[in-house]
């Protein structure tokens, strides 16, 4: 079987070998899909020792960034996250890509909503939302708010990347899509929403799937958005695109009915 696996802290809950062998078995491939809990300080050593009899890895939180040292090259996409969620060889070297963003695209797509020309409010700064801008970006969003806890840290993200600022000053902007990205939903907790982002046609999105997602999502309905996702679709998508750089083949998402 084809080594594989996900480095993180925790990492004992994760889908993603569940996922993953799902894919596998669409072209009878044999995996060997590990959960790798590694701290801040094993990572390096754990991960270079590991790695050298893998087919590739995953990688999750806290882990996105600090891997990137331990790496011969960064596509594109990782270098302009500043965060790596899939690990790769590729003639003898080791490559780090991010499918975060794009996994997130993909599922918009499938979802029918589109993003061109759109207005799109993002609350949280972390890395979750990093790994998502770029891919945004590219699908021709016309504007990213940024509005986070700490308004420092989302100027700074901001800063980064074309059309993009933070919110908060504004007080009447109506979004096509509000992405919740701060880790709140874990303490069953939603950020504050305003009525006035929101439209006929406003869609929420919670980068957290399952209960976790429930609070903003229920928050967003209140207020009135049209359509309320959980990132479900975002996981499965992240993990399709790292499945085909390792395998060079895009497997069919078939989501688990709610
Ligand atoms: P991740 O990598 O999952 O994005 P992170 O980098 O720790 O995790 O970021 C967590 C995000 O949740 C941040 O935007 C954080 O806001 P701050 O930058 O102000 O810390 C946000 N967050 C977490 N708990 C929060 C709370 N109780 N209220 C508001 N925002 C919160």
């Amino acid at each position: 079987p084809y080594q594989l696996g996900l480095f993180g802290h925790p990492v004992k809950h994760s889908q993603s070998p569940g996922i993953h062998q799902g894919f596998a078995t669409q072209y009878g491939i044999e995996l060997d899909y590990q959960l790798i809990d590694a701290s801040p300080d094993e990572l390096p050593t754990r991960f270079k020792d590991w790695i050298k009899t893998a087919h590739g890895c995953n990688v999750t939180v806290p882990h996105k960034t600090d891997i990137m040292p331990l790496l011969d090259h960064y596509t594109e996409k990782a270098h302009l996250c500043q965060a790596v969620n899939t690990v790769f060889w590729q003639d003898g070297e080791l490559w780090g890509d991010n499918t975060d963003g794009d996994g997130l695209i993909l599922d918009l797509v499938s979802k029918g909503i589109e993003l061109a020309g759109k207005e799109i409010l993002i609350i949280g700064a972390g890395g979750a939302v990093k790994g998502i801008i770029p891919s945004l970006l590219e699908q021709g969003v016309m504007s990213i708010s940024i509005k986070n806890r700490n308004v420092e840290k989302a100027a700074a993200l901001a800063s980064n990347f074309k059309r993009c600022s933070t919110a908060g000053l504004k007080t009447s902007l109506d979004f096509d899509l509000i992405i919740h990205a701060t880790s709140m939903g874990h303490q069953g907790l939603s950020p504050d929403l305003k009525d006035h982002w929101f439209y006929e046609k406003t869609i929420a999105y919670d980068l957290s799937y399952g209960q976790a997602a429930e609070p903003f999502l229920a928050a967003a309905k209140a207020c009135g958005a049209k359509q309320t996702f959980d990132g479900l679709g975002m996981l499965y998508g992240q993990a399709a695109l790292a499945f085909e750089r390792w395998f060079g083949k895009r497997p069919e998402i078939n989501l688990p009915p709610k």
